[in-house]
């Protein structure tokens, strides 16, 4: 555990730059007070943004990652969800995940619906839209009348009485790290695996989770595309929940083309709620299935994660995932009928099929350049705060691999107007590629790491019984 401290201290911000720069460690204390000085503004930007850097370039041992994470979530309010209780009287387990972030990604819109239904209570954290990624909260958005922005006092009241609430990252939440990422964002130290985990963690810890899921995607859509540096954020921050008394697992998983087949706000939400009746493409539906489980087993509601995958699909075939998504849409303000009416979601007004050009193998479905098309047809933002069309963006009906004819339809373009079409008419030909041959894509889930150690992923192990709380 990380060392609380005992007085405030004033150190001198200058020789703590130092100590960094010339690769030194920095102690508990002056860790503490660099964050709180930082948030009281006694520390300045540009020491702030030399400090950044000094880490990134000479990075932090697992200590003082542990203790800037501890000061982070010091500096804001905690979620506190421990006089939660199941109706057998047992205390709730409290759990959610975090994804590195990609194109089509919309598992949080299945995943913690699904899991609730089993009683863990899922106070499920997410972000909005970051540079061609998606987010989750836009996505949401999509849904006519649903607020992402809850005080921590309404998501503890959602929670306790549905089991799941959806929201944004609030004010009262670390809000050092509000201000180191925009600093971070501005002075090109945003790449740092220290700097990484202590953000996403300090946000996740300050949340009351007892237990906690990482998607950590790779591939050329990948925030980190090479796999050992994924692997080494991955090792980083399940070595940080266990400091914090939190065990974390992480998936890593691909990016190297989109995940699903939809790629837009509206139409991820539509996605996803086929996903919950079990009629989702296979990779969202693989992927919902593989996290669901580490977190029914890491809640201790299912014994292994071969049970745990046979409970989700009864949930989803029974209706009840479904059910569980219409309850926190219409808990958050949003119009609950689009869960059996997803056509009540914003509809394109324009929408047009693209071909294939030529014959030959799928090579490249670019998730890079398919979400800088959303972006170009309205469905994201090039600047912060600018507002979004959710109506717009791609259904892509191939993968890497596929054998393809000439002139056969690849995917459809949502556009507002004929001028977005050609927009995303270009960026499709721009993402995908049709060769004489193909590279195997990379497997769907590829490595599974927990306190034990790093694997390759299983999707299965010894049956054994699932221990309901519904
Ligand atoms: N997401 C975060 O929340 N923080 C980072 O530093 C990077 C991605």
């Amino acid at each position: 555990m990380t060392r609380p401290l005992k007085e405030t201290q004033a150190f001198d911000a200058v020789e703590i730059i130092r100590t960094k720069r010339d690769k030194g460690a920095l102690s508990p204390e002056q860790i503490a007070w660099t964050i709180d000085a930082y948030t009281r503004g006694v520390i300045a930007e540009e020491q702030m943004a030399a400090l950044n850097m000094a880490i990134l370039l000479n990075g932090m041992d697992r200590a003082e990652i542990a203790q800037w994470t501890a000061a982070m979530i010091a500096s804001g309010e905690r979620l506190d969800f421990s006089g939660l209780r199941r109706p057998d009287g047992g205390v709730k387990v409290t759990t959610d995940k975090h994804s590195t972030g990609g194109v089509g990604d919309k598992i949080t819109l299945p995943l913690a619906p699904l899991v609730a239904v089993f009683g863990v209570a899922v106070p499920q954290l997410s972000g909005r839209g970051l540079g061609y990624t998606g987010g989750t909260l836009d996505k949401l958005e999509s849904i006519a009348g649903f607020r992402t922005s809850l005080s921590l006092a309404e998501t503890r009241a959602q929670v306790e009485q549905i089991g799941c609430a959806l929201i944004g990252q609030s004010e009262e939440i670390a809000p050092a790290d509000r201000r180191l990422y925009a600093l971070r964002d501005c002075t090109a130290t945003v790449e740092s695996i220290p700097l990484i985990a202590a953000s996403i963690m300090s946000k996740k810890l300050a949340e009351g989770l007892t237990g906690l899921v990482l998607d950590i995607k790779r591939g050329s859509g990948a925030f980190l595309p090479h796999v050992e540096r994924g692997l080494e954020l991955a090792q980083t921050m399940v070595a940080l929940g266990a400091r914090h008394g939190v065990p974390v697992v992480a998936l890593v998983t691909a990016m190297d083309r989109p995940l699903g087949r939809a790629c837009g706000n509206a139409l991820e939400v539509e996605e996803a709620i086929h996903t919950l009746r079990g009629e989702g493409p296979p990779d969202v539906l693989g992927v919902t299935y593989a996290l669901g489980a580490e977190m029914l087993v890491l809640g201790g509601l299912a014994t292994n994660r071969d049970a745990a995958r046979r409970a989700m699909e009864v949930a989803i075939s029974s209706g009840r995932a479904a059910e569980k998504f219409r309850e926190v849409v219409a808990a958050q303000g949003g119009d609950p009928a689009v869960v059996e009416d997803p056509s009540l979601l914003p509809q394109a007004a324009c929408c047009e099929l693209f071909f294939a050009p030529n014959a030959g193998f799928v090579a490249t479905v670019d998730p890079r350049r398919v979400g800088f098309g959303v972006i170009e047809l309205g469905g994201g933002r090039s600047r912060p705060g600018e507002p979004i069309d959710h109506s717009v963006g791609f259904v892509i009906a191939v993968r890497p691999g596929d054998l393809v004819r000439e002139g056969e339809p690849l995917a459809t373009i949502m556009a507002r107007d004929s001028e977005g079409v050609d927009a995303g008419r270009r960026a499709l030909q721009r993402a995908i590629v049709i060769a004489d041959e193909a590279d195997y894509p990379l497997p769907l889930i590829s490595h599974r790491v927990t306190v034990e150690g790093t694997m390759p992923y299983e999707s299965t192990d010894t049956p054994v019984e699932l221990v309901a709380h519904t």
